[in-house]
């Protein structure tokens, strides 16, 4: 499965992606006062403004999910209901960890919501470690909102 970068005619379908993943995957996990902020428009601008950043998987026009790294942290990673179990999130994932690895990462690390169990296991099934909990800052319209979550972790550069 091939990944590719974002086309910027791609914004508005990836941002309907991203809000429906996480929306599946948070809505009943994550407190009310950050899904109320989780709307389709707040997707959007931040893919504008990461657009440089998103790879994809899907032909050209209809992509089916995105993961965009950030430092050395794995940021983001979402695919479409139909994708989630066809190695869409796999290619994305190997992408990614080659992008953090190249750029002279050593070792990457994600945040995961506490109780998002199919993430959780898909992350560990690539190798990734649940090293603990942390308090992340996540970024919203309105400035950062903190949140605590599952920290992993997994080497990603050559010794
Ligand atoms: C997280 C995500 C990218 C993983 O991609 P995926 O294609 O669904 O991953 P896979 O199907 O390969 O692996 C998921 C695993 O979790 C298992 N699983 C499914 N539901 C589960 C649950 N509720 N609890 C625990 N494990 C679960 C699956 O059986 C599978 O494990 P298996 O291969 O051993 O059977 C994708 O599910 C997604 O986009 N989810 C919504 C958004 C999200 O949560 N993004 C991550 C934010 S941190």
């Amino acid at each position: 499965m091939d990944v590719r970068a974002a086309e910027k005619e791609e914004i508005d379908q990836l941002a309907r992606i991203w809000l429906d993943a996480w929306t599946d995957a948070h809505a009943e996990i994550v407190p009310a006062a950050l899904t109320r902020v989780r709307t389709y428009e707040s997707f959007k601008q931040r893919l504008q403004a990461l657009a440089a950043d998103i790879r994809v998987v899907g032909p050209p026009g209809a992509p089916a999910g995105l993961c965009i790294v950030k430092g050395d942290e794995l940021y983001q990673l979402f695919v479409s209901a139909e994708a989630r179990g066809s190695g869409a999130a796999d290619a994305l994932m190997a992408d990614a960890e080659r992008r953090l690895a190249r750029s002279g990462v050593q070792t990457a690390w994600l945040a995961c919501a506490i109780g998002n169990g199919r993430a959780a296991r898909f992350y560990e099934k690539c190798g990734w470690n649940r090293v603990g909990t942390m308090v992340s800052e996540l970024d919203t319209e309105t400035g950062k909102f903190a949140l605590e979550v599952w920290r992993y972790e997994k080497r990603v550069g050559r010794p």
